[in-house]
């Protein structure tokens, strides 16, 4: 066995403050509420009412064309990376990021990929230190597809990049022919702490994504955004691992569209409730 959580000391007293995770949230009343009455259809076919408001709804918080649902922030990660690169592509991120630390090693696994461990204090890097990472094409080296970044970085303690810095990583990674990948699982935490937009902070970036199980008292689910055909390309990767699903969607988005609103302020609400 790989893990196993500890079992609870029957003689322990309840616990009244859970401060394990913000994924500890749970549902509130009116979000079952929500779930009960969600108007239902089949995901799998683009035919489910409340998982295309939600993707709309993520797609013009973010900025982009489009969105589509994923069961895990996790699978948001790995569906892209899987779009954007070929096996033996390289992926630059932050030696802490969930993608090298968290995912049990799905990018190499799944995809043939390398992450190039970037350091820097508290979960981010800093333009410098990706400009160094840098190197010509050759054939010797593996080619350089995408830069991911965490907004906030969970294991750099919640940390907030700085806008200034993400542009410049974007401007870096551009003039250098690289993708841009934002992991947002906690992306809103950083728009209600700075005031700056969801829009903003994912301007350049060509793939963001948001997660509804950190904080929010959904029970899963995540939202990824991107132009058009890169959306197109991560649905065919949720198809290819199993991320697609029928009328069980549903119950789930429409705890994601109670959470869900297009300013930090309205956010900030939804954090309070
Ligand atoms: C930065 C970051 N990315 C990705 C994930 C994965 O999200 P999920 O638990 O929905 O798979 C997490 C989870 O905590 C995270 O903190």
């Amino acid at each position: 066995m790989l893990y196993t959580p500890a079992p609870r000391d029957p003689k322990a007293p309840p616990v009244r403050i859970n401060l394990l995770s913000d994924t500890q949230t749970r549902p509130t009343p009116a979000m079952r509420e929500a779930i009960a009455r969600a108007e239902v259809g089949d995901e799998q076919i683009g035919d489910d009412p409340t998982v295309n408001l939600l993707c709309e709804r993520v797609a013009d918080l973010l900025g982009k064309e489009a969105a589509v649902f994923m069961p895990s922030g996790t699978m948001c990660n790995v569906a892209a990376t899987l779009s954007y690169c070929r096996p033996g592509d390289e992926i630059l991120a932050h030696v802490s990021a969930h993608i090298i630390a968290r995912e049990g090693g799905a990018h190499a696994a799944l995809g043939g990929f390398q992450i190039t461990p970037l350091a820097g204090a508290d979960g981010r890097f800093t333009p410098d230190t990706f400009r160094k990472a840098l190197h010509p094409r050759s054939r010797y080296q593996p080619p350089q597809v995408v830069v991911s970044v965490e907004q906030t970085a969970n294991i750099g303690g919640g940390t907030i990049w700085k806008k200034a810095d993400l542009d410049e990583v974007v401007q870096i990674a551009k003039s250098n022919g690289l993708a841009t990948h934002m992991d947002g699982a906690r992306l809103l935490n950083a728009c209600v702490a700075t005031g700056i937009s969801a829009r903003d902070m994912a301007e350049g970036w060509d793939s963001a994504w948001i997660d509804f199980s950190k904080g929010l008292g959904a029970p899963v689910g995540a939202v990824i955004a991107s132009s058009r055909n890169f959306i197109d390309e991560v649905w065919r990767w949720k198809q290819r691992l199993g991320g697609s699903m029928r009328h069980t969607r549903s119950t789930t988005t429409s705890t994601g569209l109670r959470t869900i609103t297009p300013t930090p302020g309205r956010w900030r609400g939804a954090f309070r409730k």
